[in-house]
């Protein structure tokens, strides 16, 4: 089937009501929301990314360096490992955290997968080189035999704002995604699906995007024992695939104070009943260790889905949520990602939030911020200085004043 990359081919859809149990009766209150919030995040375990597991039987943090004077003094850089047992196995993952000097702790972060590993975010040469397997079917720069080289430091700065953040008075953590599941079928061999018995009979076992939300998880477990943390104000990012994990993540822990949404699209903020751009059943064909058996159900099926992604935003409500969208992201669909936070609006008002304030689309690099941001740039799929601007505005007139 032709990818839909044009408005007027959008099918006519009927998206379900967040506001409406499933048995029919109207959600009216803020209790009765609560309920609903439950029905809806089943469904999404059920339907869409599989169930979430929690704490595995041991967890044990390790602060493994710390050094006061990184980044030529500006900030305090850690190096975590959080190490797993289960099952009969082990499993960990590396958190790479930057805090700002010079500012008062305990200190509000950004928290967020990476792609290649802790070591791409910046160049400096204290952080250590990941020993994950690594991707090389991403720009191949310093990836041997799928392990990492000093040719791979800092090559996903650009997308990192670290002395930006810091400048601000945030902090940064990060885990490479691959600590948790590296980015490939392997039918949940590796990463942290071991560490839990797999039971697929009712097609509802998780799986890729999952074992990433629930690292983000973990994570913030771990953020609740710093002291220089400030675990009340973690603001949860993810670009892409990653995206899609954070605002799983974020919508499934309410935990997290805020979370952005950066170019998420299919399975992430997009609404997959527009059917633009990329799909349910091409999603599930390229990438089938994402989501769970029953999301490939909908392939070329959407409208039979007991959910669409503006209900996965709804559950973040009351929280600060931040959608973000780049105009030539097309297979992100940028329309399905801002109609979503339009759809999510009315859960938040329930709860005596603003959402979104707008109903339509705004012009390039006009930002809106309500309870719900949203701002669709100029440019291609990515995180850019520009985008990484907003969210530092979005957290500062939702977090500091907390
Ligand atoms: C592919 C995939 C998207 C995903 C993106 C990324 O393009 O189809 O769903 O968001 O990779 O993670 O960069």
């Amino acid at each position: 089937m032709d990818v839909i990359y044009d408005e007027a081919a959008v099918p006519h859809y009927v998206l379900p009501d967040p506001l409406t149990f499933a048995g029919g009766a109207p959600v009216t209150t803020a209790e009765a929301w609560a309920e609903r919030r439950h029905e809806i995040l089943a469904l999404f375990e059920r339907h869409v990314y599989g169930v979430l597991p929690g704490k595995p039987e041991r967890m044990d943090f390790e602060v493994v360096s710390v050094d006061e004077s990184a980044l030529s003094g500006a900030a305090t850089r850690k190096a975590v490992t959080v190490h797993f047992a289960g099952n009969g196995h082990t499993a960990s993952m590396d958190i790479l955290i930057h805090l700002p000097n010079g500012h008062t702790r305990p200190t509000p972060i950004f928290a967020g997968l990476n792609f290649m590993g802790n070591h791409t975010v910046h160049a400096d040469p204290g952080i250590a080189l990941s020993t994950s397997w690594v991707p090389a079917s991403f720009p191949a720069a310093g990836i041997e035999h799928n392990q990492a080289t000093d040719a791979a430091r800092g090559i996903s700065a650009s997308r990192w704002a670290v002395k930006r953040i810091l400048e601000r008075g945030y902090g940064l953590a990060t885990i490479y995604c691959g600590d948790l599941d590296p980015d490939f079928d392997d039918g949940f061999q590796n990463g942290v699906h071991a560490l839990f018995p797999r039971d697929d009979s009712a097609g509802d076992a998780w799986a890729t995007l999952g074992a990433w939300a629930w690292g983000l998880h973990r994570a913030l477990d771990y953020f609740e024992t710093d002291g220089d943390i400030d675990a009340g104000r973690v603001a949860l990012i993810g670009h892409s695939r990653l995206g899609k994990a954070a605002v799983w993540a974020g919508a499934a822990d309410p935990r997290f104070a805020l979370v952005v949404s950066n170019n998420s699209g299919c399975g992430g903020a997009a609404l997959s009943r527009r059917r633009y751009g990329e799909t349910v059943g091409i999603i599930n064909s390229k990438f089938p260790h994402w989501f769970c058996t029953n999301f490939k159900r909908y392939n070329d099926d959407e409208d039979a889905l007991p959910v669409d992604q503006h209900m996965l935003l709804a559950l973040v409500a009351p929280r600060p949520l931040y959608v973000a969208s780049a105009v030539e992201d097309r297979w992100s669909d940028p329309r399905g990602e801002f109609l979503s936070a339009v759809h999510a609006t009315p859960v938040y008002r329930l709860l005596g939030r603003e959402g979104l304030p707008i109903d339509q689309m705004p012009d390039l690099e006009q930002p809106v911020m309500g309870t719900i941001g949203y701002h669709i740039r100029t440019g291609k799929h990515d995180v850019t200085a520009y985008d990484w601007e907003r969210y530092l505005d979005f957290a500062d007139l939702h977090l500091k004043s907390a």
